[in-house]
């Protein structure tokens, strides 16, 4: 199976996590590369949930290693605290099974006040983020004033470290009549994170290429979406990071040349959580969905915006991506539909579009170009063989193939482990 790159073809929660979890057993390492605890990954296996956020959907699995790359941003109080829960759903994870790497950046309480002063700000035009510090986190990353991981080992640095960085913070929540960050109660909170945190800080990149060398499998487990990308997305309505197939690379150490297959990840439907454009948004869907219990938001609890499958979004994920393959996730939410629509195109002041347009505003203006298909009403969240799905929803998983570019690999009709259908 060689090394595999997992990714979101959406707008995130397109099931990556129940995807990374299938794949999993064919492979020996778990990475994560890009995002934070805004990533909410469930996964069923052996009829209970669990809920992933930072640590790679591996973790289930006894005997696989999982990797926080160097391309996250970490937070350590949430991490704790996701450990915590984990270990009290019977998961063993300690630092043989968990690494982070010491180049990871780290999320601290005052992103998590700026990303709530920053949006408030916004008013009417916020990005409905997920309230964890992401983007502030990445900002001072890149503006190189972040701590990072390495620091949980390095006690008394790390204290003096975060006084400056607090104060400098304190200084833009008060400018925006925001609450500040107490000083000695945080510098005494992380630092005892650090304590517990600091026997699984390395050099990930090393051990990664270690375990490559040793014939060993990675798995990439993507966050977020393709249109979540701060470069490829439908910015700004995005998040901070690059959460597409190359992000995997720059986001581990693991070098493009050493990945042999992505893995684009994609629901039957289409859902977003947060503002921005949703060409095929539609309100029925999103009605339908949720009066199931379907598509609340594994990290906020959030209602997700739905509608139908744009081939739109798609296709350019796929080329963005290098995708070889496609997984298609709820098959099964079109289980009750009497006909179903694929979007082909975007009509834009009358020109047609096969690719999404750069601006959000652009495409607040597109128009869907439907193609109407007949559904299969039929439940199968049963089906445990591919052959023996309704053809009409063959006929409908051909023409997304044939629309993608892609080969589908994977079908999924139900939430749990056994309810994925190998093409
Ligand atoms: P991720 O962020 O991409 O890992 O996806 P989330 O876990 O946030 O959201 C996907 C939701 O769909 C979760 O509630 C999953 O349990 C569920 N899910 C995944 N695949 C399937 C499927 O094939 N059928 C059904 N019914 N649910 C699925
Ligand atoms: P997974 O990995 C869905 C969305 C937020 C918001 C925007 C920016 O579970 O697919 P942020 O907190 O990152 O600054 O928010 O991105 N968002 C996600 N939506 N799934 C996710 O992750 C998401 N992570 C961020 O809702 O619109
Ligand atoms: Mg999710």
């Amino acid at each position: 199976m060689a090394n595999s790159i997992v990714v979101g073809a959406q707008w995130g929660d397109e099931g990556k996590g129940k995807i990374v979890d299938y794949l999993t057993e064919g492979s020996d390492v778990v990475v994560r590369a890009a995002g934070g605890n805004n990533a909410g990954h469930t996964v069923i296996s052996g009829g209970r949930k669990y809920i992933l956020h930072l640590i790679p959907s591996g973790i289930l699995w006894p005997g696989k290693l999982c990797v926080i790359g160097n391309g996250v941003v970490m937070d350590p109080l949430g991490l704790i605290e996701e450990i915590a829960k984990l270990r009290g759903q019977g998961v063993t994870i300690d630092p043989s099974n968990l690494l982070i790497s010491e180049t990871a950046h780290l999320v601290m309480p005052y992103h998590r006040a700026l990303d709530r002063a920053r949006e408030a700000r916004r008013g009417d035009k916020k990005i409905g983020t997920t309230g964890r510090g992401i983007g502030p986190a990445y900002a001072d990353k890149v503006e190189r004033g972040g701590l990072r991981a390495v620091l949980l080992k390095q006690p008394e640095v790390l204290a003096r470290e975060l006084r400056d960085r607090i104060g400098m913070h304190n200084e833009t929540l008060a400018a925006a009549g925001a609450d500040l960050v107490p000083v000695d109660e945080t510098i005494a909170q992380i630092l005892d994170a650090a304590a517990i945190l600091a026997p699984h800080v390395t050099n990930t990149a090393v051990r990664l290429h270690q375990e490559i060398r040793s014939g060993r499998n990675l798995l990439f487990e993507g966050a977020q979406g393709t249109y979540l990308d701060i470069d490829h997305g439908t910015y700004p309505f995005v998040t901070s990071s690059n959460t597409t197939a190359g992000g995997a690379c720059t986001g581990s150490g693991v070098p493009p040349r050493l990945i042999d297959r992505v893995v684009a990840v994609a629901k039957a439907y289409t859902t977003r959580v947060g503002s921005g454009p949703f060409v095929t948004e539609n309100e029925a869907i999103s009605d339908m969905l949720h009066n199931m219990g379907r598509e609340f938001g594994a990290t906020t609890g959030r209602a997700r915006r739905c509608g139908w499958l744009d081939m739109v979004l798609i296709r350019y994920a796929v080329m963005i991506n290098g995708a070889d393959e496609l997984a298609i996730t709820n098959l099964d939410g079109l289980d009750g539909l009497d006909r179903i629509q694929i979007c082909t195109a975007y009509t834009l002041r009358g020109e047609t579009l096969e690719y999404p347009p750069a601006t959000a505003a652009d495409m607040e203006e597109c128009v869907p170009v439907y193609e109407e298909h007949e559904g299969w009403r039929q439940d199968l969240s049963a089906v445990t063989n591919y052959n023996d799905l309704p053809s009409k929803a063959k006929a409908y998983l051909d023409r997304v193939a044939e629309l993608a570019g892609a080969r589908i690999s994977l079908v999924g009709i139900g939430p749990a482990r056994e309810q994925t259908l190998v093409v």
